[in-house]
């Protein structure tokens, strides 16, 4: 098959898209898909937010955040977190997500995502559109029937993936109007 030569860009799959709690116990939500696991000894994850996302300045002051695991059932949310800024509005009162407290940061989990993964911010990198902030795990919570033989985290188990393979943009896969899905967070 003949291959074309595309622009650069950053063509991955599948593309994790994860829910990124932040902000301490002044939390905020958002989509991110720039996501990637860096270290094992000790563990850490990387995310790489743009400078005009709320989320960045919230990351900048609580040097924080929590990686939420959405199902497919979580769509809607995860398109409505993704394209509303919580400088305006507060999504979590909005989607009416509940919170739970993490055990080793301040900044809360999403208690109906199956894994949260508390991380705090090691390190921040500036890499032009976006801030790549280094984050060191400090607990990982998971749902019981999502832990394989050697109690490791299967999320295939139960749920897959949010998003099926992902998406290399940062925005909904779908085309979306912002007020249907304020109005179908709101049960309207
Ligand atoms: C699927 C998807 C993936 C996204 N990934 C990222 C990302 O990796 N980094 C980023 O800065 N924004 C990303 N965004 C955009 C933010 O989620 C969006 O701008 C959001 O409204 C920011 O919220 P905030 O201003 O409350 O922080 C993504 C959006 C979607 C829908």
């Amino acid at each position: 098959m003949a291959k074309r030569i595309l622009e650069p860009n950053t063509t991955l799959y599948p593309v994790a898209v994860v829910l990124v709690t932040t902000g301490g116990d002044k939390p905020n939500v958002f989509t991110c898909n720039r996501i990637a696991s860096v270290s094992a000894e000790p563990p850490r994850l990387a995310i790489a937010v743009r400078p005009n996302r709320y989320s960045h300045a919230l990351l900048r002051a609580s040097r924080e955040f929590v990686v939420n695991l959405p199902t497919p059932a979580q769509q809607t949310l995860s398109d409505f977190v993704g394209v509303v800024t919580g400088r305006e509005e507060d999504k979590i009162a909005t989607a009416k997500l509940k919170l739970e407290p993490a055990t080793k940061i301040k900044t809360p989990l999403l208690a109906d995502c199956p894994v949260n993964i508390e991380c705090s911010v090691e390190r921040a990198i500036e890499l032009d559109s976006h801030t790549l902030f280094i984050g060191l795990v400090q607990a990982v919570h998971a749902e019981e029937n999502l832990l394989d033989a050697n109690g490791d985290v299967d999320v295939a188990r139960a749920h897959g993936l949010v998003y099926a393979c992902g998406t290399v943009r940062e925005r909904p896969t779908a085309k979306i109007n912002t007020d249907d899905l304020r109005r179908m967070m709101k049960g309207e």
